[in-house]
């Protein structure tokens, strides 16, 4: 595979989390946000996680001149048949808050038994040469969990203080940052990447 022909790579996010994690992984790259090339938003119009990684590299790419790398994340919970999946992030409206979100899926599964509960984080990430590359990397995590009936914890984000990881016995909002990238969706999905880079 041949590697970037530039050591610059944008990144589709402007989430100040994202950056360190990703430009800790990938060091021997310059990882810039997109911010810094005013680059406008791509509508998120896919029904899968690939599309949207996709879509996001392709307009980052273009816009810059430069290879780009997107992720799209999410949580998929079997009970509920996948959702909130790739509208996670706006489960509860399109300004929705990260508790909002968390609240509507509590609700959702306030009937659902211990047994059914599983779910997982996935993460994919995207990285392409250029707008047009037919052939990008694409590269993907999951993360076992089960869904807890209350939240708990106060690191992460998002769906942190109610995903049960029972083989830490704790909700991925009590893990420490460094042992939640060890563990995530998004960490092992940027680690095949930097393998693959
Ligand atoms: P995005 O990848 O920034 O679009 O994230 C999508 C949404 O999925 C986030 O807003 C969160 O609600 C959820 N999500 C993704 N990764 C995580 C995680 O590591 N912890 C908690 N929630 C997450």
């Amino acid at each position: 595979m041949a590697p970037p022909n530039s050591d610059k790579i944008v990144l589709a996010s402007g989430n100040q989390g994202k950056i360190k994690e990703i430009q800790a992984i990938l060091s021997d790259y310059t990882i810039a946000p997109q911010q810094q090339f005013n680059i406008p938003e791509a509508e998120e119009t896919g029904s899968t996680f690939i599309e949207n990684a996709i879509i996001k590299a392709r307009n980052a790419a273009l816009h810059s001149k430069l290879p780009a790398i997107a992720d799209d994340s999410g949580l998929i919970v079997d009970a509920l048949n996948g959702a909130p999946g790739v509208i996670s992030a706006r489960y509860a409206g399109a300004k929705a808050s990260d508790r909002d979100n968390l609240q509507k899926l509590l609700d959702a599964m306030c009937d659902t038994p211990e047994s059914q509960r599983s779910a997982r984080f996935v993460c994919v990430i995207v990285f392409m040469r250029h707008a047009h590359d037919p052939f990008p990397l694409i590269c993907q995590g999951s993360w076992e969990g089960s869904i807890l009936n209350h939240a708990q914890g106060a690191n992460g984000f998002g769906y942190d203080p109610i995903f049960w990881l029972a083989s830490e016995s704790c909700s991925s909002a009590e893990l420490s940052a460094p042992r939640k990238n060890q563990l995530s969706h998004r960490g092992q999905a940027l680690r095949q990447l930097a393998g693959l880079l």
